[in-house]
């Protein structure tokens, strides 16, 4: 396995380019599967969160091709309605399998994904969807059997005690667009990358209106076409980087964004006080403020909300900002997985149920690390790149799941940041070590 070693209080300046959205291209991977016909998808992230869904493709029977590092070309010709536990186990947004196999095959198997670090992650709100629009829906060994012969449209209301979900919407969704009649989905998550799949559904043929507000209203149709489709650019990555900016940056520039995707965040960093310049809908300048940060209180929500999954990196910049900020997750309330690591940093954080109470600290200092999640590890790094002397991150392949070369991209604007084999890190500072 292989560790980060970031060298802290090193300015970022220059350029830094956002790449495409893991979560809005994992669903839509997911629904070449509703035609034979071959779907080119590109701005495609280099992730190994990709590369194993494509691999599940392959399995089903779909011929896959990777033509470029950020092209993908999938054929869904003659396809499996069976994906087996020992594949889906590994990457809980295979879910996303369920719904367009049903949709086209009438349907479909799949072992139930499990749970995650940050969460019991169920899916039973993609199932009452799936149930709503007539399937018959089991549970037997582990394994979700959908029988979706006498599925038809439908009013499916989707909101949970958290609000919308994200995957359970794209799974209804994907299997709506090709069962016959009417759907309706109220309580419809509106994140960008459940628009971008509308987006490319209706550039395969599907009839959805309602696209990017809480209520989608569907047609079914007979059959869909192939597509080549652009995906959109990662607003989780975009918006790490501009809380590297935040942290270290002097006139760190975030390009390849979409600035109305991150009105949430944008709001927060100008609230507490960070030197943002708007160059453009894909541009953004960013700088360390030369006066202390002000503390911010943040709470997430479904977007256009406070996104979950930028929550841990805002913690790193509220760590070092004099003051008490308080940080609410209301949407998977353990997502706190990076505090007890920020703490071996220097951090003060208390946690109290669903909030993390930080008291800004005039420094961190770096410390070897354990990486437990994808955007828990993104909070490691940032906190590094600030901290006093060498932070060493382990257990990096989580970071791997959802940012394209972090360290390349860091390095090529200042960062003193590099990844190692384990075997490099001192043995008396890797806890890992035998
Ligand atoms: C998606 O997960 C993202 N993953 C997550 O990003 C993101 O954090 C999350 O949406 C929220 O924005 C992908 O898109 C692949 P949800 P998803 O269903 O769809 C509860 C990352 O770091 N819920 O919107 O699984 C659920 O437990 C990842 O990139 C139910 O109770 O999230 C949570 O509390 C992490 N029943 C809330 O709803 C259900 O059937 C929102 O979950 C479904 C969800």
């Amino acid at each position: 396995m292989d560790v980060m070693r970031i060298e802290g209080g090193n300015p970022l300046s220059g350029s830094i380019s956002v790449s495409g959205a893991k979560n809005a291209a994992l669903p839509i991977f997911a629904a070449t599967l509703l035609t034979e016909e071959t779907c080119v998808l590109e701005n495609v992230p280099n992730l190994s969160d990709i590369r194993f869904m494509a691999q599940i493709l392959e399995y089903l029977g779909a011929e896959v091709e990777q033509t470029d590092p950020t092209t993908w070309k999938i054929t869904a010709a003659n396809i499996s309605h069976r994906a087996p536990y020992n594949l889906v186990r590994k990457m809980r947004a295979s879910v996303c399998l369920m719904g367009p196999l049903a949709g086209r095959l009438k349907k479909a198997e799949i072992s139930l994904p499990g749970g995650c670090i940050i969460g019991p992650r169920p899916i039973d709100m993609h199932l009452k969807g799936f149930a709503g629009l007539g399937m018959d829906v089991n549970i037997d060994r582990g394994y979700v059997f959908l029988d979706a012969i006498k599925a038809s449209g439908n009013l499916i209301f989707l909101g949970g005690r958290h609000g919308s979900t994200v995957t359970g919407t794209a799974n209804v969704l994907m299997a709506s667009v090709l069962t016959p009649g009417k759907t309706v989905i109220e309580c419809a998550a509106c994140e960008p990358e459940v628009v971008d799949l509308c987006n490319m559904l209706v550039s395969m043929g599907a009839n959805i209106e309602g696209i990017g507000s809480p209520t989608l209203t569907i047609q079914g149709v007979e059959r869909l076409g192939g597509c080549t489709y652009r995906i959109l650019p990662d607003r989780i990555e975009a918006g790490t980087f501009l809380i590297a900016g935040a942290l270290a940056g002097k006139d760190l520039t975030v390009t390849d964004l979409r600035v109305s995707d991150m009105t949430a965040l944008i709001d927060k960093l100008k609230e507490t006080g960070v030197p943002l310049q708007i160059n453009s809908e894909n541009s953004i300048t960013v700088s360390k403020s030369g006066k202390p940060l002000k503390p911010v209180d943040v709470v997430t929500h479904p977007h256009p909300g406070f996104a979950t999954d930028i929550q841990a990196q805002m913690c790193s910049l509220m760590a070092i900002t004099p003051g008490i900020s308080i940080i609410t997750e209301k949407i998977f309330p353990n997502r706190f997985m990076h505090v007890p690591e920020l703490q071996r940093m220097g951090a003060d954080i208390a946690i109290e149920g669903p909030n993390a109470i930080v008291k800004g600290q005039p420094k961190l200092s770096g410390a070897p690390v354990m990486a437990s999640d994808l955007r828990a590890s993104a909070a490691l790094i940032l906190a590094g790149l600030v901290a006093e002397g060498v932070t060493w991150v382990l257990r990096i392949y989580h970071l791997d799941r959802g940012y394209d070369k972090i360290d390349t991209k860091l390095r090529a604007v200042g960062a003193v940041i590099d990844r190692l084999p384990e075997k490099d890190m001192p043995k008396d500072l890797n806890p890992e070590a035998a």
